[in-house]
């Protein structure tokens, strides 16, 4: 298999079977995606779109009906690879007795980590998803965010090369989504592969380099997000100190060479910057904040 390609998918297909096999699903349908090493790739979809199933099918978890997968170079039975992989399923399952030290401890345990360097990773990767705050208390106490979070963490602590996230940042607020997303971008600069499958487009807008999109089983389209999204046939500019009068000068030079203007605006701020700016700018102001999560 090519050595630049973390994932590449055979016509992958899975049909599910009901009970006593009577009743049929086709959740995928002959997929064929190729994900480069180092890249966030998107999988996006509706409810019941075989994201889900294809992330399980990749990880092993569940088996192909036709077609097969090779992860990082490997067939997805490969026990070794294995150690190589993070994952964030849709709903963690943890001890809900254990806290956030001891669920990371008991991951690294899994690795066969050594103590000391399990430690030392629960540490940093405490502090990465921002739960120093609530590390000591058992994991029934904590909120569907916070969960996800130790969630992102435990996907982390084998140092993985290629990372799945099934939905990483359902259930955080605004915060622990810009958090999720910038952690994301990191992993990437440290040049790990990221897939994940989220229903908040403007996330997979923000951080993907690819991205491909299911329905009903079947791969509709895929490609880097520039290409699928920009307007080839239009120009856009962000001009600042004109007078009206500029503009109106500019708006004639344009027509006068058969130039058609689509739309003059001031651009607006995103909500998402409006949230984060307001709740980051009170929270520096007062120092001692009580989580109320
Ligand atoms: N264990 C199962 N047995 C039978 N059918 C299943 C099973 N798991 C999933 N399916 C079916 O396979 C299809 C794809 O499901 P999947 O969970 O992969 O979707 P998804 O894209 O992850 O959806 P969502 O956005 O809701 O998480 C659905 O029709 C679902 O009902
Ligand atoms: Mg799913």
């Amino acid at each position: 298999m090519d050595k630049t390609l973390a994932i590449k998918t055979n016509n992958l297909t899975k049909v599910y079977r009901s009970f006593f096999g009577r009743k049929k699903v086709l959740a995928l349908n002959k997929l064929n995606i190729e994900i480069k090493v180092g890249e966030i790739f998107g999988l996006l979809g509706p409810n019941g779109s075989g994201k889900t199933t294809t992330m399980k099918l990749l990880l092993g978890l569940i088996f192909p009906t036709e077609g097969n997968a090779f992860l990082l170079g490997k067939a997805t039975n490969d026990i070794k690879t294995k150690s190589r992989i993070g994952f964030l399923p849709e709903e963690s399952c943890f001890y809900r007795f254990l806290n956030a030290d001891e669920t990371l401890d008991f991951y690294g345990q899994l690795f066969n980590i050594p103590k000391k360097e399990r430690k030392v990773r629960a540490d940093s990767l405490i502090k990465l998803v921002g739960l120093e705050f609530a590390r000591k208390r058992p994991l029934r106490q904590y909120s569907k965010g916070m969960l996800r979070r130790i969630g992102i963490a435990q996907a982390l602590i084998n140092d993985p090369d290629l990372i799945i996230l099934d939905e990483p940042t359902s259930g955080l607020d605004p915060i622990g989504t810009k958090e999720t997303k910038d952690i994301i971008s990191e992993l990437k600069k440290q040049g790990k592969t990221v897939l994940l499958c989220s229903h908040l487009l403007s996330d997979v807008q923000d951080i993907c380099d690819r991205i491909a999109i299911l329905d009903k089983g079947t791969l509709q389209v895929s490609g880097t997000i520039d290409n699928l999204l920009s307007h080839k046939d239009l120009v856009e500019m962000q001009l600042r100190n004109l007078s009206d009068e500029t503009v109106e000068e500019l708006k004639s030079f344009i027509t006068e060479r058969d130039g058609e203007i689509v739309s003059i605006r001031h651009p607006s701020n995103t909500l998402e910057n409006l949230f984060l700016k307001i709740v980051q700018e009170r929270r520096k102001s007062t120092d001692s904040v009580t989580h109320s999560q």
